[in-house]
């Protein structure tokens, strides 16, 4: 179904408390909800948001558009969590009733100051020609809850030499200053980060760009910046639009990565970094954001999804998810992504096998829909290894290590229903180890895999049939393993 304009830019309040509801239960009705992940009750989710820690709760905000499963006027949904597992429904956060973001309140970020949740977002306009002028806005929870935005936005349209792609401010505390960044496209079409600066955080004094190196294939529009300091190494994360695929890696329709370097020199803007890595190896993931808790850990969220592409849950009203928090650890000038602690809050019934694989099939005797699996081998004597997940009446999802090719991949050729066949259903990426660990996390639509502590991750969208969820392992030459399995 094509959606007009008109219906798209259609608020909450302008639909029939009826037809909304009717929404609701078709959604509800719908096969593939999950069961441990945040996901839109109706309409589509995308980037999270405002993701912070305040009154001893993780806050978390995210792109929504109620009324259907298209990108339309976006407003900002609110859950939180004291523990990163069960989150409570905030309902609705900000909404695009103001001047300055009539026609979506796009994405941003949260940041703690003097005991109030500021919140920074970008107020999307349009002229009745449809021209776009994009405004950075600001407002403030305070601690009961009660979100304020400021009269006027903290800084109108974009600087000279960038186009209305100027967008996704993330504001954070620096050597005494506040400083964001803001994702954007220049005049000639490249994706660049802006910053500015500021004391008050009312007053942003514009700086320039971050001076990235200027390697080619760097796309043309960069979203959702943001950066941290970590074992003496800076990362700055975005996600750009526009690049090429180059063999296995760039494969979706738009990618989501970092560059890490020497922290940046926030004075100048200059910022040496090695070459752009992807954050995730699989289908669905886009639009991260990190923030730093009381545990002084740097955590994660993103969107397990991207934009430009269907979903196959569009037909049941509603589209996307979150991905599970992960913490991030730079190590050895590595970025892990591990599943945070708090997940194994998740686990129910346990199971565990052990032995010895040698160029045979194990099929698991204990099964479940909905689990947490993780797989330790030594890979001695190992040529390949392989996991199928959720197999059964023609159906199979296969992760696989192919010690000789040194590749690891993920194969959603018969996994299930897709709308997004166009951008293949295969992914793989170059992989060498003497061990190798699998920790993946199964809901209804989702499966996301770490490997070797988050060395490298696989998050992708599934959509396969109830009744199939037999799993397998397999080896080429032999391998010692321990498996634990527990539903969730
Ligand atoms: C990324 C993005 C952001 C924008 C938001 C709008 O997915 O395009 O750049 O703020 O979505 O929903």
């Amino acid at each position: 179904m094509e959606w007009t304009r008109e219906e798209r830019y259609r608020r909450l309040e302008d639909v029939d408390k009826e037809d909304y509801q009717k929404l609701i239960e078709q959604v509800e009705k719908s096969t593939y909800r999950q069961t441990f992940h945040i996901q839109p009750k109706t309409g589509l989710l995308n980037d999270p948001n405002g993701f912070s820690y305040y009154q001893e709760r993780y806050h978390l905000f995210y792109q929504w558009f109620p009324l259907g499963p298209v990108h339309g006027v976006k407003y900002w949904y609110h859950v939180s969590s004291k523990d990163l597992v069960t989150w409570r429904d905030e309902g609705l956060a900000l909404e695009p009733d103001s001047f300055y973001d009539s026609h979506g309140v796009f994405s941003g970020s949260g940041l703690v100051v003097d005991d109030k949740l500021h919140l920074f977002y970008t107020g999307n306009t349009r002229t009745k020609d449809w021209i776009r002028i994009p405004y950075q806005c600001h407002a403030v929870m305070n601690q009961h809850g009660n979100i304020r935005k400021s009269k006027l936005p903290l800084i109108s349209d974009s600087p000279k030499g960038f186009t209305d792609n100027f967008r996704d401010p993330k504001a954070f505390e620096y050597q005494g200053q506040y400083i964001c960044l803001i994702g954007s496209e220049t005049t000639d079409h490249r994706g660049k980060i802006v910053y500015y600066k500021s004391e008050d955080l009312v007053n942003w004094d514009y700086k320039g760009t971050i001076k990235t190196s200027n390697y080619s294939n760097s796309g043309d529009v960069w979203e959702c910046p943001d950066y941290f300091e970590q074992d003496g190494q800076g990362v700055l994360l975005f996600s750009p639009q526009g690049m090429v695929a180059e063999d296995e890696n760039y494969r979706n329709i738009f990618q989501s990565g970092y560059l890490m370097g020497k922290p940046i020199d926030f004075g100048t803007g200059q910022f040496d970094h090695q070459s752009f890595k992807e954050f995730d190896r699989g289908f669905d993931f886009y639009a991260p954001q990190t923030m730093e808790d009381h545990l002084g850990r740097r955590l994660l969220i993103g969107w397990m999804g991207l934009p430009g592409v269907d979903c196959v849950t569009d037909r049941d009203g509603w589209a996307h998810c979150l991905t599970l928090p992960r913490e991030l650890i730079v190590e050895n000038g590595h970025l892990y992504q591990r599943p945070v602690k708090e997940l194994e809050g998740l686990r129910k019934s346990h199971s565990h096998c052990s032995g010895v694989l040698n160029d045979e099939m194990l099929t698991l005797d204990e099964t479940y829909r909905t689990y947490e699996l993780r797989i330790s081998l030594t890979v001695d004597d190992l040529k390949y290894f392989a996991i199928t997940l959720r197999e059964g009446n023609g159906e199979k999802t296969i992760f696989s290590y192919d010690y000789i090719k040194e590749r690891l991949q993920l194969d959603l050729t018969d996994a299930g229903e897709t709308v997004t066949a166009d951008y293949g259903r295969t992914r793989s990426c170059h992989f060498q180890s003497d061990r190798l660990d699998i920790h993946l996390f199964m809901d209804e639509s989702s499966l996301e895999i770490f490997i070797n502590d988050g060395f490298e991750v696989f998050t992708s969208r599934i959509y396969s049939q109830i009744e199939a969820n037999n799993i397998h392992i397999e080896s080429k030459g032999s391998t010692a393993y321990e498996l634990d399995l527990w539903k969730i």
